[in-house]
C-alpha cells in the first residue's frame, strides 16, 4: 500500500524536478503567455525597456522586485519614458507567474 502511494506521487515528483531544473525556460514560457513580449524583447527595447535594461538599473535594489510587481499588475509611466506600460490585472497573468518572470527580468545580464 505504502509502495503504491509513492508510485501515485512519481510523475508529481519528476514535474516539480522539471519545473525546478529549468525555472529560465518556464519563466520565459510566462511573458510569452502573458503577452509581455508583445512590447518587450530581452536585448532591444520595444515599446517598453529591454529586460536586459530593466535588470541593469535595479541591481541590488532589494525593493525591485515588490516595486515592479505593482507596477506591471497596474501600469504606468515614468522610469522610462512617457509611454505607460498598460495594467495587466489577475486575469491575464497570476500572482506566482507575475512573481517569477520579475524574478527572471531581474536575473538577466
Ligand atoms: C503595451 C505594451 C506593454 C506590455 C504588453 C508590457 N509592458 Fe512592460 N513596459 C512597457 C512600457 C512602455 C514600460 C516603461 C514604463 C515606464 O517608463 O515607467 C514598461 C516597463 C516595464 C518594466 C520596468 C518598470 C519600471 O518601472 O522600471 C517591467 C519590469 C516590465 N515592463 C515588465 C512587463 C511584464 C512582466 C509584462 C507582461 C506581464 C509587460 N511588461 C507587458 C510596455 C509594456
Amino acid at each position: 500500500m505504502k509502495l503504491k502511494t509513492t508510485l501515485h506521487l512519481l510523475p508529481l515528483l519528476a514535474a516539480t524536478l522539471v519545473t525546478i531544473a529549468s525555472p529560465a525556460k518556464a519563466s520565459e514560457e510566462i511573458v510569452k503567455k502573458a503577452r509581455c513580449v508583445a512590447c518587450h524583447a530581452v536585448d532591444t527595447k520595444r515599446v517598453g525597456p529591454a529586460y536586459k535594461d530593466v535588470a541593469a538599473k535595479y541591481k541590488g535594489d532589494a525593493k525591485a522586485p515588490a516595486m515592479l510587481f505593482e507596477k506591471v499588475r497596474h501600469g504606468g509611466s515614468g522610469n522610462w519614458g512617457t509611454v505607460p506600460m498598460l495594467p495587466h490585472p489577475a486575469d491575464k497573468i497570476s500572482d506566482d507567474d507575475l512573481k517569477a518572470a520579475i524574478a527572471w527580468i531581474l536575473a538577466l545580464h
